[in-house]
């Protein structure tokens, strides 16, 4: 059995976490990863908040297994959310897991706690890490630069992720970026991390929202097909991303700075549903393309980690989470215990 002490914090069978990602990671693929037995966690996406609270209502419906919520923190140029209120109905509707990200949770850690609910903080620095875990934090993520999406941080995991686990102990650390498979989760098992969240393997589910062209880019994607960027920065600037080296990325790799600069007159590439509602999708924009979105789909950013080599094929995400949590059994029993036996006897 794979099982740490985030499982008994969480009441959970597996160490093995859905991440959050925005515009794909919906009720239907969290349930499933938590319906097998890891911790799905939904992204509150561009939901305004009764939205948030219906989203919710179906994950619960779908599991009766603990389940997460993201809130990104992130102020989006030109799109404006109700952060706080967003948080609140987290709170409100008891999610297991409240996950938040870049920004300060200090303010909503207390709240949170007073109805039951655990908070997350996903961080890519050991700072930022100690400030997380004085805030009363009871679950850090460290993301290496590896990651696919927004990335917190610069370092590599193998850099980060010890150096977090030393600094917050005993708070435990989970780690995420570039992990993909049974090995990956080893390996981070090993560096310290009480478990992992995979965000790149679960995109290519039939549960993940994303839209099936990105579903095809990213299995036909190798580990040297990603690309540390800030191109897709016309709502959200200067935040570095990892995305697919498409032809669009190709096309203006070295002129990132126009990304950056917001401009109004940017050519709409694609129109994007929310709620009944269309938002045109500006070049340069930073959703991703999902099953809500339409248009030149091909332009859009298509994030990814770099574990996506590992990511072949489309698989319900159920099956990956039970596979990978044998696989990483059988890796420990038949590959590292043996050796660590053999070297004793020798
Ligand atoms: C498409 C996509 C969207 C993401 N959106 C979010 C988000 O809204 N909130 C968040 O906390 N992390 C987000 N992330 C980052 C993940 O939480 C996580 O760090 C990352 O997926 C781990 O790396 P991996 O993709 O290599 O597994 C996103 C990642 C991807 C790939």
């Amino acid at each position: 059995m794979l099982k740490t002490r985030i499982c008994d914090l969480l009441q959970i069978e597996y160490p093995i976490f859905a991440a959050p990602m925005g515009l794909i990671t919906g009720p239907d693929l969290a349930a499933a990863v938590s319906g097998a037995g890891g911790m799905g966690i939904m992204s509150a996406g561009a939901n305004p908040p009764e939205a948030l609270r219906n989203a919710i209502r179906r994950l619960r419906r779908l599991t009766s297994r603990p389940v997460g919520v993201n809130v990104l923190l992130t102020e989006i140029r030109n799109f404006p959310r109700p952060v706080d209120e967003l948080v609140g109905v987290c709170i409100e509707e008891r999610v297991d897991v409240l996950s938040l990200y870049d920004g300060d949770p200090a303010p909503y850690v207390e709240r949170a706690h007073r109805a039951g609910v655990k908070v997350m903080d996903q961080v890519g620095s050991v700072e930022a890490a100690v400030r997380s875990a004085r805030a009363g934090v009871d679950i850090i993520v460290a993301q290496g630069v590896e990651a696919g999406g927004h990335l917190a941080g610069g370092t590599p995991l193998s850099g980060l992720l010890p150096r977090v686990v030393d600094a917050v102990a005993p708070t435990p650390v989970l780690a995420a970026g570039g992990i993909a498979d049974a090995r990956g989760v080893v390996a981070a098992l090993a560096m310290g991390a009480e478990g992992v969240v995979m965000g790149t393997r679960f995109i290519a589910t039939p549960e993940s929202e994303a839209h099936p062209v990105y579903k095809q880019r990213l299995l036909a994607a190798g580990e040297a097909d990603t690309e540390y960027t800030s191109m897709f920065g016309w709502d959200w600037p200067d935040a570095p991303h990892r995305v697919i080296r498409t032809r669009f990325v190709e096309e203006w790799r070295g002129r990132e700075a126009r990304g950056q600069e917001g401009r109004p007159d940017e050519p709409a590439i694609g129109v994007l549903r929310i709620g009944g509602n269309e938002f045109p999708i500006l070049r340069f924009m930073s959703p991703p393309p999902s099953i809500h979105a339409s248009g030149d789909i091909e332009s859009m950013a298509m994030y990814a980690g770099t574990g996506v080599g590992l990511v072949n094929e489309i698989r319900p995400a159920g099956e990956i989470v039970r596979e990978i949590a044998a696989e990483a059994q059988r890796i420990v029993q038949e590959r590292l215990y043996p050796a660590v036996v053999r070297t004793r006897s020798a």
